[in-house]
């Protein structure tokens, strides 16, 4: 069994000193990983980044994360990564890294993401210039996702991003906001290359389960949404490696198993942007 456990939106910044590292106390008792879906941060300045990298000290799990919109805020996600990478965090851009557990092989590709919206309900490549580079950074961000993905060869592979791949993890927040909150071009880059379970963050009042359109299971892991300081997902390796079809989905029961990493109560974390 590998054992991944999972959270985005810290939001951590320096008057956050204590709270982190407490939640995570005990964490490599439960979970060989911790996947953090981005939003690291409050506003993307260095000494959050610090704060944060105070928090994971220690830790006896591997930390793979993305950063989010909020760890961009500042205009220095170089430095944010390159501080948690110090720290010895493995911060993802359109690449994968691959971690052995006692239960098998564990691949994550990781891409912030961007929005853009849904099907029958989204934004084109049209028009303004700014229109223009706002889809094609989804779509080069899908594009980085679909390559990370397909250079692995484990026995389970998951996606990390921030941006929400599909509607129904979002549902909860305001459908007007959609198009903010995620894009169907990065669930259409797992289908293809295929994966075991996609992880998100960034929509703070959205849902925990959802499912690609090919059948990967996906999860919201907002602090806000799962309530909880990181959820877990176990999986029996086997070594299988499967391209993404329905027999993931969670209908018939074998998507990852799910559990809860702390019964310590959710820190609340800001819900007014995400
Ligand atoms: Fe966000
Ligand atoms: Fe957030």
């Amino acid at each position: 069994m590998i054992r991944v456990a999972a959270v985005g939106d810290l939001h951590v910044g320096p008057d956050s000193a204590g709270a982190l590292r407490e939640q995570l106390s005990g964490i490599h008792e439960k979970a060989d990983v911790l996947l953090i879906a981005g939003d690291l941060t409050k506003g993307g300045e260095p000494e959050e980044a610090e704060a944060l990298a105070r928090e994971l000290e220690g830790l006896l799990v591997r930390v793979v994360a993305v950063l989010g919109n909020h760890d961009h805020h500042a205009d220095r996600p170089a430095e944010i990564a390159g501080l948690l990478r110090e720290a010895g965090v493995a911060v993802l851009e359109g690449d994968a890294v691959r971690i052995d557990t006692p239960g098998g092989s564990l691949g994550v590709a990781g891409v912030k993401g961007f929005g853009g919206g849904f099907s029958g309900a989204s934004g084109a490549e049209f028009g303004e210039p700014e229109m223009k580079a706002f889809i094609r950074h989804t779509k080069e961000r899908s594009e980085a996702l679909e390559s990370a993905l397909a250079s692995l060869e484990t026995d389970v592979r998951i996606a990390l991003l921030h941006y929400a791949p599909v509607r129904e993890t979002l549902l909860g927040e305001p459908p007007e906001i959609f198009p903010f909150l995620g894009s169907y071009l990065l669930a259409e880059a797992v289908d293809r290359s295929g994966a075991d379970l996609v992880i998100h963050g960034h929509a703070h009042r959205g849902t925990e389960h959802g499912v690609t359109p090919g059948g990967v299971n996906v999860r919201n892991v907002a602090q806000t949404v799962i309530r909880q300081a990181y959820a877990i997902y176990g999986f029996d390796a086997g070594g299988r490696r499967e391209p993404a079809t329905a027999a993931h989905g969670s209908r018939d029961g074998r998507g990852p198993r799910e559990g809860r990493g702390s019964r310590d109560a959710a820190r609340s974390a800001p819900v007014s942007e995400r």
